[in-house]
């Protein structure tokens, strides 16, 4: 049975292909068309799934896209019109977008794709999400929690899982969302809205939740788990351009001019302060959800799903204090994802009993393929050695340069995890100041992540029990060991925590070969680690994207599959 899942018009488009219950190929729009989060239809992602699984589009079996377009658009018109006028500048766009390719889906699907229509699904958007936590995860029974901005009604769902199958048990609705109260905060941060949460999170490092209390007041948690957002403070209703309203100014000040500098250190760190206490008005929430689920399913086992589950802070905080000993996330755990929980879904429904595929790893896109014709007018030389060169790279870490990487197949998610990455030693401040200003060009007050081995975690990092399905995938902040903060101190927060990497030898052999060759050379097999790409821009993806990064910017070493550019 061949299913493809689909994501698209929201952010991070995707599609995911699964063959005999296993996934063989997924990866987001945005890594082709260098659009970043790119919403479009995901042809180009379609395109790639196929070649990557060898199949036609005539091969599917079905199509399956992650949420209900008629339903949504239900209720996105009759949100607008309850908010009229206040909604009259956006109304005649969102008619215009929604009565183009949205609601004529299916025909779209079919007429690209070649599908007859009656093999075309849709599911639930918070069902995909689900189903993108729990069928991969390593668990036989858990708890399923999905947490997102805003899918057709719902915005959190409840569920269980148990074997093969799953099912949704209760839902919070639309407007009461976390991801839009926090997607609001991030905006009158400065910061993109659904897009740069992840950037508060690390800038609530520098502050003191001294806002919790006004914020508490706007999202009036109850005693279940729910809550009840105060609109009159937002606008994120019915205009998602922009999401907040003068009433949070009143409380707040002024909103933040996006580029203006921040508000984070000595007598004036409002900025930090309020992403402090969005943090922890976040953490408190997700851990009441997570109890009165738990109340509901009394599992070990949590799978949680929806872009409020990359808030790595806060799965570390509720592993930590939460009722639920291991907590597995998708790591595409946004759109995209939804894209492959569709897919694996729809199999299990349609193929009832076959065995589930448990995902350990994120290499999930196209394979590299053949690079000699990219790398025909440069001046590369083969990487030689029984260990695929790990030796000859961990000296040209160890003697401070920025190497990129691009090998195998690319990474499904918004994560690098040693295929597409970026790397450094994580001591030398020049190899880490080339990556933040020439490269990323990032803003001073983000921290960089380190990668260990598996085999010497531990000795670094406080890695607390039940983290190991968090840790592979860069989705828990952990404590930093003092060992850490002489080995690795460009790699941690303020704080001395860190989003760590822990890099297992069976899901990535040429990864681990490099960071233990790093650690015979220097002492700590850790390396400072980053995605490979400009700011703005999605992932490189294959040998072009990855030369230009080498051309227009100050990257010492570039390994190209098995080849090697140096300066
Ligand atoms: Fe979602």
């Amino acid at each position: 049975m061949r299913i493809l899942g689909l994501s698209a018009f929201a952010r991070d488009s995707a599609a995911a292909l699964v063959v005999d219950g296993q996934l063989v190929a997924a990866a987001q729009e945005d890594r082709f068309s260098r659009t970043k989060g790119d919403s479009g239809f995901p042809t180009r992602a379609i395109r790639s799934c196929l070649r990557t699984g060898g199949l036609q589009a005539s091969d599917l079996d079905g199509v399956v896209f992650y949420e209900k377009p008629l339903r949504k658009f239900e209720r996105v018109l009759a949100t607008q019109l309850g908010a009229f006028p206040h909604s009259a500048r956006t109304f005649s766009r969102t008619l215009f977008l929604w009565l183009g390719d949205r609601l004529w889906l299916k025909n779209r699907i079919a007429s690209e794709l070649g599908v007859p229509p009656q093999k075309i699904l849709f599911l639930e958007h918070h069902l995909s999400h689900a189903a993108s936590a729990y069928l991969p995860s390593p668990f036989e029974e858990a708890a399923i929690l999905t947490i997102d901005s805003e899918g057709e009604w719902a915005t959190t769902t409840f569920g269980r899982g148990h074997g093969s199958e799953l099912e949704l048990t209760g839902e919070i609705q639309f407007p009461n969302s976390l991801g839009l109260f926090a997607a609001a905060i991030t905006q009158f941060l400065g910061f993109e809205p659904n897009a740069d949460e992840l950037k508060v999170m690390e800038l609530a490092a520098f502050g003191t939740p001294r806002f919790a209390g006004e914020l508490e007041s706007l999202l009036r948690p109850a005693s279940d788990g729910s809550f009840d957002i105060d609109l009159s403070a937002f606008r994120f209703a019915f205009d998602s351009e922009l999401t907040f309203g003068p009433g949070l100014a009143q409380r707040l000040g002024p909103p933040r001019i996006p580029g203006s500098p921040l508000r984070m250190n000595g007598a004036d760190s409002r900025d930090a302060d309020l992403a402090a206490s969005l943090q922890d008005l976040l953490e408190r929430s997700v851990l009441a959800l997570a109890r009165n689920l738990r109340e509901r399913v009394p599992s070990e086992n949590l799978c949680l799903a929806g872009s409020v589950a990359w808030n790595a802070r806060c799965n570390a905080r509720l592993l930590r204090e939460g009722p639920f000993k291991r907590i597995f996330v998708q790591p595409a755990a946004g759109e995209a994802g939804g894209a492959l929980g569709a897919a694996l879904y729809a199999h299990q429904a349609l193929a009832k009993g076959s065995p589930r595929w448990r995902q350990t790893h994120t290499f999930l896109g196209e394979p590299l393929g053949d690079v000699t014709e990219d790398l025909s007018s440069v001046s590369a030389r083969a990487l030689a050695g029984p260990d695929g060169g790990a030796r000859e790279l961990a000296g040209i870490l160890a003697r401070g340069k920025a190497l990129g990487v691009v090998r195998d197949r690319f990474e499904w998610g918004p994560r690098s995890l040693g295929n597409r990455s970026l790397l450094a030693d994580p001591r030398s401040s020049a190899a880490s100041e080339t990556i933040r200003r020439a490269i990323k060009r990032r803003e001073p007050f983000r921290s960089f992540s380190p990668a260990v081995t598996a085999e010497r975690a531990a000795e670094f990092f406080d890695l607390p029990p039940g983290s190991e399905d968090l840790t592979r995938f860069m989705l828990a902040t952990v404590a930093a060991r003092p060992k850490a903060r002489e080995s690795a101190p460009l790699a941690l927060h303020t704080d001395g925590t860190a989003r760590v990497h822990v890099v297992h030898r069976e899901e990535n052999p040429a990864f681990h070969a490099l960071l233990t060759a790093f650690g015979e050379e220097t002492g700590a097999p850790i390396l400072l680690s980053t995605s490979l790409n400009l700011r703005g821009e999605p992932m490189v993806r294959g040998a072009a994207d990855a030369l230009a990064v080498f051309d227009r910017t100050p990257l010492d070493a570039l390994v190209v599959g098995e080849s090697l550019l140096e300066r």
